[in-house]
């Protein structure tokens, strides 16, 4: 796998692959990778002629600055994790992407007002600007995200519409600790005992797929979480899986989906499970 610092040599790369008639998978990723980014790089390796990964923590996606100083940077153990699948990882500076700050202003509409959008203002702004400009600079075939975010693909889904990308977007399912935690990038900030407790995050949206209807299945998320006193529910939302709105009960829309993000001491945890 070869590193690469800069978009000049990005595009000169990119325009090599595609003069050969190659066809590209790229994964974006902020980094401190784990098994779920793997299994997003392996799925483009399996799709793929050339796989581009990158590596860049998003300043403009952070809405709180100590989350954003406190994100772990690993990029001598990513490369080793991610060596043997991906063919280049794009990790560049700060200043290479922003010599300036940004000033793209994306308007995505009702998937994003809600649950992330709504909790992390500007966030899907962010996350916007960067991945438009990845997709521009890498151009691949297909890019792939991973449903742990799940309304960052509904917003990327958005993007690629509005601005008539040619990428496919390819959602991955969530990949899980052997505990049922979903893998997270900041997940490595838990204490071993947070770890622990966290996995009754999974546990309890599972166990609330057996309940009949939104209402049972609202009391009984809320109440599960607050009875663990490391738990701080930031919200949980029971949404129709393409829009994203707030549905009132399971016959209210085709594809129904829970959607939660718990504080566990300053850690925040998100996760979604399908109800229908
Ligand atoms: P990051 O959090 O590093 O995640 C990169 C990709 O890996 C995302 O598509 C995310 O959904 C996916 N992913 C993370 N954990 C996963 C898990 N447990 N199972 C499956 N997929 C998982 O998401 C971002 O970075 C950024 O917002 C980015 C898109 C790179 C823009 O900066």
């Amino acid at each position: 796998m070869l590193i690469i610092n800069t978009i000049a040599e990005l595009t000169k790369t990119v325009e090599k692959v595609k003069t050969e008639g190659k066809t590209i998978g790229f994964v974006p990723t902020m980094g401190a990778l784990h098994d779920g980014h793997l299994s997003l790089i392996k799925r483009a390796r399996q799709e793929n002629d050339v796989v581009f990964v990158s590596i860049f923590v998003n300043p403009v996606q952070f809405n709180n600055q100590d989350d954003l100083i406190k994100y772990p940077r690993t990029l001598e153990s990513d490369v080793e994790l991610i060596g043997d699948y991906a063919d280049y990882a794009f990790a560049p500076s700060v200043e290479e992407i922003f010599p300036t700050p940004p000033t793209e202003k994306y308007h995505f509409g009702p998937v994003e007002e809600v649950m992330e959008g709504a909790a992390r203002p500007g966030h899907f702004n962010g996350v916007g600007v960067i991945v438009r400009r990845l997709l521009d600079w890498v151009q691949p075939d297909k890019a792939y995200f991973g449903e742990k975010d799940y309304q960052q693909i509904a917003v990327i889904r958005e993007l690629v519409r509005q601005c008539d990308i040619k990428s496919e977007i390819v959602p991955c399912p969530i990949v899980r600790e052997p505990n049922g935690l979903a893998m997270s990038s900041r997940n490595r900030r838990l204490t071993p005992e947070q770890f622990e407790t966290s996995a009754n995050i999974y546990r309890i949206l599972v166990e609330s797929q057996q309940l009949p209807d939104v209402p049972q299945i609202k009391a009984f998320v809320e109440s599960e979480i607050a009875k663990i006193p490391a738990f701080k529910l930031d919200y949980f939302e029971i949404a129709d899986d393409k829009t994203l709105q707030t549905v009132h009960s399971l016959v209210d829309a085709d594809g129904v989906m829970g959607f939660i993000t718990v504080y566990v001491g300053e850690v925040r945890l998100i996760d979604n499970i399908r109800y229908k």
